[in-house]
């Protein structure tokens, strides 16, 4: 067989099309594949590699950590220092409330963890979300996520969950003393970048107070610096009871993390205890990588860059065709007519060398989420590409 034929057969496939780019090699901005050709990166493996591809100071960190030991015990037995200075990092990044990391794997872990965390706390089992939310794919965050179309098939799912609409302040009154807590990204991605008004956020943040829900910000895509802030809820004045992260947290390395206060936290120690285990969470060579990406972003001045790099993405991207751009930082949702004007659009990119991708709950727009640290040559070339790649489609 060859590579592909191995691909389609060995390889369980999530869509009747995937995009079936054959990798060689990833730098910075770049993928390379294996006929050479060079692709900007403009969706950072969906929103993972916010320092762009093998910043050789993860590198540095991944091969120091794998030289002294990887796994040696499941999370939360014993003292691993690559955890410690992880935690003790991110915590000192964070509201004083938010003071202890439970490590996991991956973003929809992180949502699991969260969701036991507001009922083992509240002692309460309703779970509020968003309608057009997405939260991961194991049962627990499918059930809290609101696209219907992703749900139906593995239904039941977790009972006692209630969908309010994003952003409407009306609906905040669904929350009640029944509720454990709500679950919602501050700014929806694959609902296609759907960025709240200014106040909507704390008054959610009062309705959870007023009833005693917890409030958990799923910042699984707008974490680290996504938006031009090393978390987006900063932009907000709002602080969470928990907040969940994964993503761009290893900086290209699989890791996440519930984030709450040392009381809650402690919850899961006993009642029962080991109330929320993993083996591989807090991984020592991913909490090395974590540990290196969050220095990378917090100490060069990248995040302050990130809002005149967006601007001047929207300078750019200016055709008849496209009809609004959604964008907090270098978080951004091109809009056009149809899906399948995207479709066209998506694959026309590709063609220039410039990787765009959809949205899961958002077919008429596409997403760019690039690197952070993308220089200007590079933002102005790929544009150009994009804009290109649009007029190719015969559109405007
Ligand atoms: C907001 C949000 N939460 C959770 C997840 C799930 O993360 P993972 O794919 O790491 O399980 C995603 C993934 O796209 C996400 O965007």
């Amino acid at each position: 067989m060859n590579s592909e034929e191995i691909f389609f057969n060995k390889l369980a496939q999530t869509s009747p099309h995937p995009m079936t780019l054959e990798i060689d090699r990833a730098e910075g901005t770049f993928i390379y594949d294996k006929s050479g050709k060079r692709y900007y990166d403009l969706i950072s493996g969906i929103a993972v590699t916010n320092i762009g591809h093998r910043h050789p100071e993860v590198i540095e960190a991944v091969k120091a950590q794998v030289d002294k030991y990887m796994h040696v015990m499941a999370y939360g037995e014993f003292v691993q220092n690559p955890q410690n200075l992880l935690a003790e990092k991110l915590t000192s990044l964070l509201p004083p409330t938010l003071d202890c990391c439970y490590f996991v794997n991956s973003g929809t872990e992180a949502n699991e963890g969260a969701l036991k965390l507001a009922k083992r706390v509240t002692g309460r089992t309703e779970i509020i979300s968003c309608k057009n939310s997405y939260h991961g794919s194991t049962h627990g965050s499918l059930s809290v996520s609101g696209n219907e179309t992703k749900k139906f098939a593995f239904r039941p799912l977790l009972p006692d969950v209630q969908f309010i609409e994003f952003n409407n302040n009306q609906d905040l009154n669904q929350i009640s003393t029944k509720t454990a807590c709500v679950i919602i990204e501050p700014i929806q991605g694959d609902a296609g970048v759907r960025i709240p008004d200014q106040n909507y956020l704390k008054a959610l943040r009062a309705r959870c107070s007023e009833v005693g829900a917890l409030l958990i910000f799923d910042e699984v895509q707008t974490g680290f610096g996504r938006t031009g802030t090393l978390f987006s809820f900063e932009h907000y004045d709002v602080v969470p009871d928990i907040l969940t992260v994964a993503k761009a947290m290893g900086g290209g390395m699989p890791i996440g993390a519930f984030i709450s206060s040392k009381h809650n936290m402690s919850l899961l120690t006993h009642g029962p205890m080991l109330g929320h285990i993993t083996t591989f969470g807090g991984h020592p060579v991913n909490c090395a990588a974590a540990m290196a990406n969050l220095e990378i972003l917090t100490e060069n001045g990248l995040l302050s860059a990130v809002e005149v790099k967006g601007q001047l993405f929207e300078e750019l991207l200016q055709h008849p065709s496209i009809k609004e751009i959604r964008r907090k930082g270098l978080m951004m949702a091109i809009e056009f007519d149809s899906p399948e004007t995207v479709q066209q659009i998506v694959e026309a990119c590709l063609e220039k060398g410039v990787i765009t991708f959809w949205f899961l709950s958002c077919p008429d727009s596409f997403r760019l989420s690039p690197p952070l640290n993308i220089s200007e040559e590079e933002i102005r070339d790929s544009c150009r590409l994009i804009i290109e790649a649009i007029d190719l489609t015969g559109l405007g």
